[in-house]
């Protein structure tokens, strides 16, 4: 039989590469070009002079940016309030390619290097089944164009600080520049269309520039750092550390121009779904009905998420300078403290004293209850 194997040109990888092949199978080696960097030239000899039978090289970074980045920024998806998913959301991406591979090659078998440990395992292991039900399957890798992730050795002690030299895309921000960039992020449908560098006056228009350019200034300036303990999906504790410099650029312009744009009572259903949406994809479910019916909705949300964000990228921070929006819900007169605008305050006492019914009764049973 034929299998093809997520090569990623790492020892697990070409363990399994030659532990295949003795096996007996075909081994096609599949590499991914996620926006990790890699020598891909280098990693197609090994795996020819490690017996693959045929190598391909995938370039899947605009996919990677249209089909997963971008509908994450519109749920801001983020895991257990910190973790942006970067490994979660690239492997329906990686599994995607690599079942259409398997069709085109006529292969039975697709493997993959993940431990049975962790989440990666589960992730590739339901996207094969649910885009390529006929085949069988096992998988490993953490870097791409919207992050890299670092786990276990030295790191598993989670008292243990990591060393300063272990980061690869932000700079520390101790070191990084004493001026800041300053941004104007263009929204259409929840997701960027333009980003220009106000004061250098150029721009990016293409997703994957766009992605790709927000994490070279995100990394210049230290932003999108994070070490955390999470909870696996099978149930245990691990500790990771995470640099997300772009996606963490995009989470906070979005929430922005997002409550900007939208009503607040869809916004609270839609925050509600964005959490969802997130354990979701964490937990390996990118291709579900519930996944897809929650990302259906979310997208209903966005049809007014559009204007433009102005904002400053400075020592590890991003900070917001201002936004405008054709769909703003913002009304200046309405909110001024100098103008009446239509609405009358007579209007709030009453609305006050209702709202102070039930406060007066759950003081009135406090107050009984701590009589002794
Ligand atoms: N803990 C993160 C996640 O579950 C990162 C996993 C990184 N994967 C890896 N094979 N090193 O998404
Ligand atoms: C692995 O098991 O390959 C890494 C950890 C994870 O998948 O969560």
């Amino acid at each position: 039989g034929t299998v093809i194997l997520a090569y990623s040109g790492g020892l697990d990888t070409s363990c399994i590469l030659v532990w295949l092949k003795e096996q007996g199978y075909d081994v096609i080696a599949f590499l991914a070009n996620i926006g990790q960097d890699e020598d891909f030239e280098a990693a197609r000899i090994k795996a020819e002079k490690l017996g693959a039978k045929k190598v391909f090289i995938e370039d899947l970074r605009s996919e990677f940016v249209e089909d997963f980045i971008w509908p994450s920024v519109q749920a801001n998806a983020v895991y257990e309030d910190r973790y942006l998913l970067g490994t979660a959301i690239a492997r329906p991406c990686i599994a995607r390619s690599q079942v259409e591979i398997a069709r085109r090659e006529g292969a039975q078998f697709v493997s993959h290097g993940a431990t049975g440990k962790g989440n990666d395992q589960i992730r590739f292991e339901l996207t094969c089944y649910a885009l390529y039900p006929e085949v069988e399957a096992p998988w490993s890798m953490d870097a791409n164009l919207m992050h890299i992730s670092y786990e276990s050795g030295i790191l598993e002690n989670p008292k243990s600080h990591a060393p300063a030299d272990l980061y690869l895309m932000t700079k520390n921000p101790e070191d990084s520049p004493n001026t800041p960039d300053v941004l104007e992020i263009e929204f259409g449908n929840g997701v960027p269309l333009k980003v220009t560098n106000v004061k250098e006056g150029k721009s990016k228009n293409s997703p994957l520039d766009i992605f790709s350019y927000l994490n070279e200034i995100g990394g210049k300036h230290g932003v999108g750092r994070i070490d955390i303990v999470e909870n696996r999906f099978i149930g245990m504790k691990s500790r990771g550390i995470y640099e997300t410099p772009g996606g963490t650029i995009l989470l906070q312009a979005h929430l922005d121009i997002e409550t900007f744009t939208m009503d607040k009572e869809v916004r609270r259903i839609k925050q509600g779904l964005g959490i969802k949406f997130s354990e979701l994809v964490y937990n390996g479910f990118w291709y579900s009905p519930e996944c897809d019916f929650v990302r259906h909705c979310i997208n209903k949300s966005q049809e007014n998420v559009q204007g433009k964000v102005q904002l400053s990228v400075f020592k590890g921070q991003v900070y917001i300078l201002g936004r405008e929006s054709p769909k703003s819900l913002y009304n200046e007169e309405l909110v001024s403290m100098d103008v009446q605008g239509n609405y009358d305050p007579c209007d709030a006492s009453g609305f006050i004293r209702i709202n102070a019914v039930r406060l007066r009764e759950h003081h009135r049973l406090q107050g009984v209850s701590s009589i002794k």
